[in-house]
């Protein structure tokens, strides 16, 4: 098979990390015969160094060309100052919505052989937990109208709106219940329903659309206060979060951090098509950035769901996953889910250790 994949390694620890996920995908590509062509495009703060915008239209322009899209990290300190649209993370949100990529799957999963690396306790985690989180991901508050304007009476004042369609709730209730028809059958649909008219909305059409089209699929609906408490009073409790976008994007990052390390969680994005973006959901970690400390696994993974979800290649898939279970096993951990005993590790030797056993 040969594909082209548009890879936007961003900002801070982004280039380490894609880097690492490309040693992967060839080492796929050499095992299984196929042909992986990479583009690189910039996007976030080395698009605004280099060519004084976020999200240069090359950048778009390749992505729409490309089968796929791979994407590190964007934002650092340096951009930090920067006005709302001109910020590295406008590249980030702006080419999720030309791309139409509504749909944001993050699986937070805890590996068995990190069970120690979670900071709760183990009789919390003991029986695995595996959350996926379906963020809707181009609507809500992130992309609704926003302005700010001189109060003479208090000051400087900001707004953004959240705002939902009946239509854009429809259609990610639709993928989290297609997920949900091959798991558990059940989904907690998250929201703030007891303040919120658009969470209101959002109540009623997932359950009025799972109803009328998945009978089988028992949605239940939790506050998104209470949700943020569940997740770590009991996070085996959840099979699947279908939520909005700015919840999403929360309580993404708490289940990831359940389950270890917010380093090992991956996630796709997609659309209607089976061109897909996929990312970890970690940050650009300035902090570290260039010192071969980063965990590329959460990267690596989001390669696996890109062979499944936008190529097919189910075997492809599940070899890097294994691939990624056996180094695991064998002990070789980066800083971030390092414990004492285990053989650390840096960016590069992690992929490569991934890589060789793929
Ligand atoms: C994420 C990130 C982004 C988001 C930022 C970088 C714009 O936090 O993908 O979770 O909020 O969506
Ligand atoms: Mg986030």
């Amino acid at each position: 098979m040969k594909k082209t994949i548009a890879v936007l390694a961003g900002d801070g620890i982004g280039p380490e990390i894609t880097d690492g996920a490309i040693a992967v995908l060839n080492a796929v590509a050499q095992k299984f015969g196929h042909e992986f062509t990479f583009k690189h495009y910039p996007i976030g703060g080395c698009a605004i160094d280099c060519c004084g915008v976020p999200l240069p239209p090359e950048t778009v322009e390749g992505c729409l060309a490309a089968d796929s899209v791979l994407l590190g990290a964007v934002g650092g300190y340096k951009w930090d100052g920067m006005a709302g649209d001109a910020r590295p993370e406008a590249g980030l949100l702006g080419i999720r919505k030309a791309m139409r990529l509504y749909s944001n799957i993050r699986p937070a999963r805890l590996f068995k052989q990190l069970a120690d690396a979670s900071p709760l306790k183990e009789s919390l985690v003991r029986d695995g937990i595996e959350i996926i989180v379906v963020r809707e991901l181009t609507g809500g508050i992130y992309f609704g109208e926003r302005g700010s304007y001189d109060d003479n009476e208090n000051g400087a004042t900001a707004w953004d709106t959240e705002k939902y369609s009946v239509r854009e709730i429809e259609r990610i209730t639709e993928i989290a219940c297609r997920l949900a028809a091959n798991r558990s059958k059940k989904i907690v649909s998250v929201d703030k329903a007891n303040v919120l008219e658009s969470s209101r909305l959002w109540r009623k059409t997932v359950h009025a659309y799972a109803k009328r089209h998945y009978p089988e699929i028992v949605v239940e609906d939790m506050l998104v206060d209470n949700c943020a408490m569940q997740i770590v009073k009991n996070p085996a409790q959840f099979d699947m979060l279908l939520t909005s976008n700015m919840f999403g994007d929360i309580l993404s990052d708490e289940a990831a951090q359940v389950t270890g390390s917010i380093g090992m969680l991956a996630s796709s994005s997609l659309g209607e098509g089976t061109r897909g973006l996929y990312e970890p959901i970690h940050g650009s970690a300035p902090d570290i950035a260039g010192r071969d400390l980063a965990n590329p696994i959460a990267t690596v993974l989001s390669c696996a769901m890109m062979l499944r979800d936008s190529f097919g290649l189910n075997g492809e898939s599940a070899a890097v996953e294994t691939a990624v279970g056996r180094v695991l096993e064998e002990g070789y951990r980066t800083a971030d889910i390092y414990a004492e005993g285990m053989k650390k590790v840096g960016c590069r030797e992690m992929a490569r250790l991934i890589a060789e056993r793929v």
